[in-house]
């Protein structure tokens, strides 16, 4: 069969050593939508040579309710029968409360001949220490002959003191090498690609500082709303849910400083520094930089939809933000000056992930300024829906006049490499299994991002300001204009 040429360079036969994996808090969302199927695509993928699949809930489920669930789960990715079956047939059921010491008694006899384990932690937070004490008083945190490694998933705390209590529990029975602290976001192929984009070519670096660069955008915007999550997302809002995490990690990945090499030491070492020089800036004046607000009812791709103050499970009188924009700046040689611009919300217009660099002009304006003027270069790195790099630049319209419009150099990753990109969820739980935490998010990275984020919310519960609003299908509330500083900028469309 003719090869595909695009796809050179694709394949890989790097395969996980047989494990066995404990999902606790099996029973919700997170299994249904991200990670069974991604252990199934691993499965399918030819990436895991034995498998043995634990869900750990409370929930009076069977081994064969659980792999009738799981057999929906899966029912949408491409595979054989045969496929199917030896999947599912490698799932069981352990019915506890997380409370209950003798729940954990009985995950020895799951392990059966599988020395490596790996925990992965999906339950309601509050649950996460009962869960984390009860492995390790079991003496089930022990390495034997295998590896032993848990895996939480976010909110990682709700704040700097919760962060800080969740990782004492954590490291009182797990060593810092064990632990995987999930941010998904890191997982995207095209945050990976950032790496790629500024380390393995020659004309982005010179270029990536304060000399050339006016101010960089990040972007994460959803089209849908809380949807069922309302009572979780009252205790949490945009800032903790998106900011803290997700945005964070693109700054830091954005801003980073070339480490020596790609060992996940440097690598996260290099993160960490950036989110430490976060300014104070921002908290001196932080009604000056930072924006929240929550949406009231529009209209949503063509659909009506309801306020958030009218969703399920949440306080009409709720303070709660569902859209947070923050001008953030880094006290770094590199960066000094140059307006980090983050921004993310529920119910905006359409759902896009993208970090974009806005380059200054050139010291003369040759061309004039106005609609027919040249305007500034953008390079985007477009996350989400569909991977993509593209850079905005100036050309002369045909003509006799000498008139300038912006014109897009793309690269996208479904034309270049003629292959769909793998879910966050599977290359990160594929880097779980063969020991690599790059992708994952270390203590201290995680309590410095705390640190910052917990002094804003310290700010908010002292301060009666009204939150500002939007109209659910717009593109966020107009007070955030007044975060970019010049009446030259303008947040990009979305
Ligand atoms: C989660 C948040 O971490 O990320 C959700 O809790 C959000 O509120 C989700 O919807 C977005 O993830 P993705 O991969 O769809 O951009």
């Amino acid at each position: 069969m003719a090869r595909n040429p695009l796809a050179a360079g694709l394949e890989s036969d790097e395969v996980a050593e047989p494990l066995v994996i404990f999902i606790f808090g099996v029973t919700g969302d997170l299994t249904r939508k991200k990670l069974i199927p991604a252990l199934f695509s691993l499965f399918v993928n030819g990436r895991l040579s034995e498998i043995r699949i634990v869900g750990f809930a409370r929930r009076d489920w069977s081994d064969e309710y659980f792999r009738e669930q799981a057999a929906e789960m899966i029912e949408g990715i491409a595979a054989s029968d045969e496929e199917r079956r030896r999947f599912i047939s490698s799932l069981r059921y352990l019915s506890s409360t997380f409370e209950d010491a003798a729940g954990y008694q009985r995950i020895p006899e799951f392990c059966n001949g599988f020395v490596n384990r790996l925990y992965y932690l999906s339950t309601p937070p509050g649950a996460y220490p009962a869960v984390i004490e009860n492995l390790g008083e079991a003496g089930l945190a022990a390495e034997n002959g295998g590896y032993t490694r848990i895996i939480v998933e976010k909110p990682f705390g709700r704040d700097l003191t919760s962060a800080r209590e969740l990782n004492r529990t954590l490291l009182s029975y797990f060593d810092e090498q064990q632990i995987y602290r999930i941010d998904h976001y890191l997982g995207k192929e095209t945050v990976q690609n950032m790496m790629m984009l500024r380390f393995g070519n020659g004309i982005f670096e010179p270029i990536w500082n304060s000399r050339y660069i006016d101010h960089v955008q990040i972007t994460v915007a959803e089209n849908a709303g809380v949807g069922t999550r309302g009572n979780y997302y009252e205790r949490s809002g945009a800032l903790r849910d998106m900011i803290q995490n997700h945005a964070f990690q693109l700054l830091a990945v954005t801003a980073m400083e070339p480490p020596n090499d790609t060992r996940p030491e440097s690598i996260r070492g290099e993160k960490l520094k950036v989110i430490r020089a976060l300014d104070d800036v921002t908290l001196r004046a932080p009604d000056e930089n930072i924006v929240r607000a929550h949406y009231i009812a529009g209209v949503v791709d063509g659909e009506p939809v309801e306020g958030y103050l009218d969703e399920e499970g949440v306080d009409p009188l709720s303070r709660t933000e569902t859209y947070v924009a923050l001008r953030v700046e880094l006290d770094t040689w590199r960066w000094a000056g140059v307006p980090f611009l983050l921004r993310t919300g529920k119910r905006l217009s359409r759902k896009i992930t993208e970090i974009a660099i806005h380059f200054k002009l050139p010291p003369l304006r040759h061309f004039g300024a106005g609609p027919h003027g040249a305007a500034n270069n953008v390079l985007a790195i477009r996350i989400q829906p569909d991977e993509a790099i593209s850079l905005t630049m100036n050309a002369k319209i045909p003509g006799y006049a000498t008139a300038a419009r912006p014109v897009n150099m793309d690269f996208t990753y479904g034309t270049s490499f003629g292959k769909a990109v793998p879910e966050a969820y599977e290359r990160l739980l594929f880097d779980a299994m063969k020991g690599d935490n790059t992708l994952y998010t270390r203590r201290d990275e995680i309590e410095a991002s705390w640190e910052f984020i917990s002094r804003i919310l310290d700010f908010w519960s002292t301060s009666d300001r009204p939150l500002a609003s939007y109209e659910a299908g717009s593109a966020g509330p107009p007070e955030a204009q007044g975060l970019l500083g010049s009446a030259d900028r303008r947040w990009r469309k979305l």
